[in-house]
């Protein structure tokens, strides 16, 4: 088999890429190592910048977005027992939209399946090879049987711990890595949001985010210890923890429920450089993690994507490898002011075991800075709404 772009993995950067090829008649072939209801059952991202709205409306599947998604021109902070807000319409003049990446996930899929794109899912045990040559190609397995993918360009979509970044020699690449000393315990249930902005807590017991995916589905996450497995998170003990940490208002209006989902996700900065290894290019998760607080990794996938397809369609419509040449400097820039502002909302709002009371009286000065200064104030939203591309 053969195409244009081997596209390895399916989650938001890998299907975005392949809709905006095939858009410009760019052949491509999506590898993804589980089953298409694996990757559509991961609750992950729920916040998604105006850029992020915009390629996705490019590569023609933002209507459901835009008819279901939440605009939201604002979020709060509470520390103290006290909340305050950030106004991103009026420091910026721009908003968000909160809409589940398991909601872009499937839009994208459908988008694909309209258009004839192909993925393979279940293939197993992906390899990649020849990408310092001119011929690259993908060896995978697939019901028992051993097959080749011949291509122009390799595209590294396979999230951390994908085949692609692996498969790069040691002394060709330079990886970058915080790992926090805490998780978030993330909880989904069909109650209605405690307010109708979402809701970052610095609190003495550590932090807390209340999210949501509807008015009547809300997400919320709890810090908790590193090691911290969900059977130790009944319904019960999340709940309980949660109202210890809101503000007054917030625990008398929390409605408590069921959970749908429950998940823990380790917290951790990490960069790969460059992004590009002769005819291999990694973008998304695979190249870099960011912690969730400041929910920016979904938004650095689509950014990665921005300018990764832009190279492929001047290489291709232009016969031009400068798009190519300058990919991984250009996202790579963009990359480190994420992981800067992921790293800073990190620091300020969670409960650091090491820092002891120095740390918490200097987070307490930051947040009292953030909401005395409109400056600070600004810094914050025009980052938590994203960056110019
Ligand atoms: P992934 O989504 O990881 O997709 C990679 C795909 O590759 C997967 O489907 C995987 O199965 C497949 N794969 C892996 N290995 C192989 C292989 N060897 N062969 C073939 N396929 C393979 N981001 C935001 O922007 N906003 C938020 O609000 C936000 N909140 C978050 C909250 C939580 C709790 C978490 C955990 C993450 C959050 N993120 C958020 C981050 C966001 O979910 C990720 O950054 C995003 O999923 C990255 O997309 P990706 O396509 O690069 O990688
Ligand atoms: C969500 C996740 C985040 O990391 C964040 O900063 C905001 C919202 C969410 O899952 O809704």
């Amino acid at each position: 088999m053969r195409t244009q772009v081997a596209i390895i993995g399916a989650g938001p950067s890998g299907l975005l890429l392949g809709q905006l090829l095939h858009k410009h008649g760019i052949d491509n072939v999506i590898l993804e190592a589980r089953t298409g209801e694996y990757v559509l059952g991961r609750v992950r991202a729920g916040v998604v910048e105006k850029g992020t709205v915009d390629m996705l409306d490019e590569a023609g599947v933002g209507a459901r977005l835009h008819r279901e998604g939440l605009v939201h021109d604002g979020t709060e902070i509470a520390f103290d027992g006290k909340r305050h807000r950030i106004d991103f319409a009026e420091l910026t003049g721009k908003t968000v939209v909160v809409y589940g990446q398991t909601e872009i996930t499937r839009d994208l899929m459908d988008g694909r399946a309209a258009t004839g794109g192909k993925t393979i899912y279940e293939a197993a045990d992906v390899s990649l090879h020849d990408f310092d040559g001119s011929s690259p190609k993908v060896r995978y397995k697939k019901d028992g049987k051993e097959h080749e993918l011949a291509c122009d360009f390799i595209a590294g979509c396979d999230g951390y711990h994908g085949a692609s970044r692996r498969s790069v020699p040691e002394k060709s690449i330079k990886t970058f890595e915080r790992v926090y000393p805490f998780g978030w315990m993330g909880l989904l249930s069909e109650t209605p949001p405690v307010s109708p902005e979402l809701i970052y807590i610095h609190s003495p017991r550590g932090f807390a985010l209340c999210s949501m995916r509807s008015n009547t589905r809300s997400r919320y996450y709890v810090q908790c210890d590193a090691g911290d497995k969900t059977e130790q998170w009944s319904d019960e003990r999340f709940w309980n923890e949660l109202r210890a940490r809101l503000d007054e208002k917030g625990r008398d209006e929390l409605v408590t429920g069921p959970s749908i989902e429950k998940t823990i996700a380790p917290l951790r900065s990490f960069v790969a450089e460059p992004m590009r290894f002769g005819r291999m290019f990694l973008a998304g998760d695979a190249a870099h993690i960011v912690p969730p607080t400041g929910a920016k990794g979904m938004n650095l996938a689509v950014s990665d994507v921005h300018y990764l397809s832009r190279a492929f369609i001047e290489y291709y419509k232009e016969k031009s490898s400068a798009g190519i040449d300058h990919y991984s400097a250009k996202a790579l820039a963009r990359v480190w002011k994420a992981v800067r502002f992921s790293w800073w909302m990190t620091s300020m709002l969670h409960k650091f075991p090491e820092t002891g009371e120095f740390g918490e009286k200097i987070q307490i000065a930051e947040l009292e800075y953030l909401f005395s200064s409109k400056s600070a104030a600004t810094a914050l939203a025009e980052n938590y709404v994203g960056l110019p591309y």
